[in-house]
């Protein structure tokens, strides 16, 4: 608490000459009044107490300061691809903008990219979803905010996984509905399980959200315990929302499915140009809704965000054309061949890592032989090798202190250079490879 009191102290005050000051004057005595009954003033939601900071964050500073000063970090920090956004998307973002293409679309988005969506689930996934069902949103945030005012009331839990992505409680909770964390582990494939599903769901419980593949763990759920999943939580008048940001970026070379809408129409789906097509700045992504949603979508949509970015929107209409598909495909290849250096890397000193990721780009890394907490490791190897990863921490609270992400977000030489200095560090620690 400060007290206003002094013309010199608080801005507000020192508009003396102003005809204001009288006004000002009245206010910080009532301000100096209510402080000392000791309350805050601005007073800001009680929410944000629930909101914690990534620690990555502050890594990331410390990564900066230390790259100002010359060192060179490798970045596993970075849930985003290194690499720019293809080619053809760029082109089409800049004829959009030449053409005027500046103005507010259509909230749910432009009629011709929600048909080009639903072409690629018919072309690429072979499922038919109606353009109607496809909302394009400002990336899957965008969406997740918009779900999360479709599907909950105020009181109403929402399932997901402990670890998992951290933003999804925070939307939650912006709605004043429950995040209900369900812990996973690798024996049970970094998925909630049939049973989990049934001890966690509550009378307030309104559905189940699922990722595949999944943010920290690369994990894909399989085919049939997608529609076990759903039967159970369709059975129970519930939902099931499923992130598929990270779609594109399965590894196997035939997998099981493309979309959770090859297991069930009726689930709702959330994806992104960000990660597989390279446009995490450029804020776009998409959902699929059932039909009986899109009366209510349109109106948060018209309210909450008025349209997508409409040069976004043009852009992303060429990232499905075979010249834009064919470098998001060399790219996922290119990760893939870095899954299994960095995997190698890990064996190689000794890391366990639980379960080799089925896609997405994170390796989630269980560090409880090193004798460290993840924030205590994390800290010592950006200050001490320059080498940032995230903390489990970031992802929940199960298990959290035992584990860090590796985003193979970063060049081959760097995994590789990335690999050497966590062994110079294991060796000076005293710890060794294993
Ligand atoms: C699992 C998951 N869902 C959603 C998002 C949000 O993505 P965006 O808003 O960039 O589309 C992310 C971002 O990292 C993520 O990892």
């Amino acid at each position: 608490m400060g007290f206003r009191a002094s013309p010199n102290s608080k801005g507000a005050y020192a508009t003396r000459t102003s005809s204001q000051w009288p006004y000002n004057l009245l206010k910080n005595l009532l301000l100096n009044l209510y402080e000392i009954a000791g309350n805050e003033w601005p007073m800001y939601a009680k929410r944000l107490t629930d909101i914690t900071p990534f620690r990555v964050m502050e890594l990331m500073e410390r990564a900066k300061l230390l790259e100002a000063d010359g060192k060179h970090v490798v970045h596993f920090e970075v849930g985003e691809p290194d690499f720019a956004t293809a080619g053809p998307i760029v082109t089409a973002g800049e004829r959009a903008l030449a053409a005027g293409e500046t103005k507010y679309t259509q909230a749910l988005g432009i009629p011709q990219l929600r048909e080009r969506i639903a072409r690629f689930y018919a072309d690429e996934v072979g499922v038919s979803v109606p353009a109607e069902r496809i909302v394009v949103t400002s990336g899957a945030s965008g969406g997740l905010l918009l779900l999360c005012g479709l599907m909950l009331d105020p009181g109403d839990e929402l399932l997901m996984s402990d670890p998992g992505y951290p933003c999804n409680e925070v939307f939650v909770g912006l709605v004043n509905a429950i995040p209900r964390r369900v812990p996973v582990t690798a024996q049970s494939h970094y998925q909630i399980q049939l049973e989990d599903l049934v001890e966690n769901w509550t009378a307030r419980t309104r559905g189940v959200l699922l990722a595949s593949p999944a943010n920290p763990t690369g994990a894909v759920i399989g085919r049939d315990h997608l529609a076990r999943l759903t039967a159970e939580a369709h059975g129970r008048g519930g939902f099931v929302l499923l992130d598929e940001i990270y779609q594109g970026l399965i590894y196997a070379d035939s997998p099981e499915y493309r979309s959770g809408l090859e297991v069930d129409q009726d689930i709702f789906i959330l994806n992104s140009f960000s990660k597989y097509f390279g446009m995490t700045g450029w804020r776009l992504g998409w959902l699929v809704v059932a039909e009986s949603a899109l009366s209510g979508i349109t109106r948060l949509a018209q309210n909450l965000f008025i349209s997508p970015s409409s040069i976004a929107q043009h852009a992303a209409l060429a990232a499905f054309e075979p010249a834009a598909m064919e470098i998001h495909e060399a790219r996922r290849q290119k990760f893939a061949a870095r899954r299994n250096m960095l995997a190698q890397g890990m064996a190689s000193l000794g890391f366990t890592v639980p379960h080799l990721p089925d896609g997405a780009f994170y390796l989630y890394v269980d560090i409880s032989r090193t004798g460290m907490k993840a924030e205590e490791f994390c800290w010592r190897l950006i200050d001490e090798y320059q080498v940032a990863v995230t903390p489990g921490s970031d992802f929940g609270t199960f298990n959290a202190d035992q584990f860090v992400r590796f985003a193979y977000t970063t060049a081959d030489e760097d995994i590789h250079l990335g690999v050497e200095r966590l062994g110079k560090a294991l060796a000076d620690w005293g710890i060794g490879c294993g």
